[in-house]
């Protein structure tokens, strides 16, 4: 999709041309200083019962008098907020998805002033509109006609609307990648499949890219890894990604996917029931893999390495079994009591591998419990945190990307149920408190360095009539490797 933005200002809308103009008003009345013509359009449609001033509110009108283009989008806001409005102008957009309309301009009325971050709301609302999962159902519908859209501003706000909207469209582009690799089927988005877009991407944009396969991550000693691995036919790939925006002497920002790009539950094997959504188990590589893409676009000044962990978790006869006893690559020994909780045991590699870096900080990401979706359901991601900082870091950058979190405890206590009597760790606890207890788990792989944990369960893919990869949280690690330029 094509962006731009034009100056129109709000008392002279009705002479903008496109094929849509859309209108996202905010407050229960309407905003003072609207261009009279359409403010008597709102206001007749009100009368006439066919729209409210109320949060989610929409309304398609055609060949209104006196207004130019030949379509007017009503969008209901409610509060004049940032979420409010994004949400507003995302569902006038989706209004137009299945319409003749091409070109939409768009404006805010009733907000305060048009900003950077909502340009790059408006950006993602649009692209989200109009985003079509098409790889194996090519029949699915036409590709929405909508290709272009410009964001009218006001005389003073151009400047931040632009940057608004080159912000947006990199991160976009991040999110797009992100949820067309996970919702690509397990026997299309293999671990190799995975390597192969980071390859791409290193090569469009002078990337180091390194893809170690089984023989490499063996020399390096990921037992815990390779067991896990093992099970499956489909070879492991070990993906490693360096984009140098800074000097060499500053240590970098380090992001760690885990890429199970299905997740059968190996021995310990899942019920059948939605056991399909396991090929999303990919999400937290495929998040990094969207930050990236939007990072080498944004060329921040810093220095960002992307580690992806990627293989299958399945049932053979070479599979881990519960009670075997494997050794990660820091030494550590790990029994495994249930082959289910496979995310851990590829992650805690790959968090020892990335000391090499000697990062600022780590961040990994992951679907990795069921339990986190039960405390915080799709909304927020759990979040954890080695220190306050980096927590505050990661909670602004959250809620400036409107892809929040919420920070979980780490408290040693929850470390108990880890104990076991045959290594040095087992890889499950009780049933209570089970997000806490698998992020303890990575913290005992995580020492030497500052450390966060994404736990992405809840909000990297919706289940039900929507099923797909919702691309988060692409806007919140872009955002926070975007505040970690020094
Ligand atoms: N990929 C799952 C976590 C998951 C489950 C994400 C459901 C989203 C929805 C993970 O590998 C897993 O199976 N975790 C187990 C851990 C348990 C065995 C301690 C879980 O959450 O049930
Ligand atoms: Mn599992
Ligand atoms: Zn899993």
């Amino acid at each position: 999709m094509d962006f731009r933005t034009q100056s129109a200002s709000l008392d002279a809308l009705a002479g903008v041309s496109a094929d849509a103009l859309v209108l996202v008003l905010a407050g229960d009345s309407v905003p003072a200083g609207l261009d009279p013509v359409l403010a008597a359009a709102v206001k007749d449609a009100i009368k006439l019962g066919d729209f409210e001033l109320k949060a989610g509110k929409t309304l398609v009108l055609q060949r209104v008098a006196g207004v130019k283009a030949p379509r007017l989008v009503l969008a209901a806001a409610g509060a004049a907020t940032l979420k409010a409005g994004r949400n507003a102008a995302q569902a006038a957009l989706v209004q137009l998805k299945t319409r003749g309309a091409v070109h939409a301009a768009l404006a805010y009325a009733g907000f305060a002033a048009l900003d950077e971050s909502m340009a790059e709301q408006t950006v993602l609302a649009a692209a989200e509109a109009v985003y079509l999962y098409r790889h194996t159902k090519p029949s699915a519908a036409p590709a929405p006609v909508l290709s272009k859209l410009t964001l009218l501003a006001g005389k003073d706000e151009g400047k931040a609307v632009k940057a608004g909207l080159v912000r947006g469209q990199a991160i976009a582009a991040g999110i797009e990648l992100a949820r067309e690799a996970a919702n690509r089927p397990g026997n299309y988005a293999t671990p190799t499949y995975l390597a192969d877009q980071v390859k791409q991407l290193g090569r469009s944009h002078g990337l180091k890219v390194e893809v170690l396969d089984k023989k490499a991550v063996e020399k390096l000693g990921m037992g815990s890894f390779l067991a896990v691995a093992e099970g499956s036919d489909e070879p492991l790939r070990f993906i490693v990604a360096r984009y140098d925006g800074a000097a060499k002497t500053q240590a970098p920002v380090v992001l760690v996917g885990k890429g199970i790009t299905f997740d059968s539950g190996g021995i310990s094997l899942k019920p059948g029931a939605e056991m399909d959504e396991m090929k999303f188990d990919m999400g937290g590589a495929a998040s990094v893999l969207g930050t990236l893409r939007a990072v080498v676009e944004l060329k921040p000044k810093v220095n960002l390495v992307c580690i992806i962990a990627a293989c299958e978790n399945m049932p053979s006869g070479r599979a881990l079994k519960p009670g075997d006893v494997i050794t990660s690559m820091s030494g550590q020994t790990i029994e495994v009591l249930n082959t289910d909780a496979e995310g851990r045991l590829i992650l805690c590699d790959a968090l020892t591998y990335a000391e090499r870096f000697k990062p600022a900080v780590v961040v990994d990401v992951a679907t990795l419990t069921g339990a986190c979706v039960i405390a915080l359901g799709g909304v927020r991601s759990g979040m954890y945190a080695s220190d306050d900082a980096l927590a505050a870091a990661l909670s602004s950058a959250g809620e400036a990307a409107l892809d929040p979190c919420w920070r979980m405890p780490l408290d040693e206590e929850y470390d108990e149920g880890l104990k076991s009597n045959f290594a040095d760790v087992a890889n499950v606890g009780s049933r209570a408190g089970g997000s806490i207890t698998a992020a303890k788990f990575l913290q005992r792989f995580a020492g030497k360095y500052r450390w966060g944990h994404l736990d992405i369960a809840g909000t990297a893919w919706k289940g039900g009539a929507a099923k797909g990869g919702t691309g988060r949280p692409v806007g919140l690690l872009t955002h926070f490797v975007l505040s970690q330029v020094r």
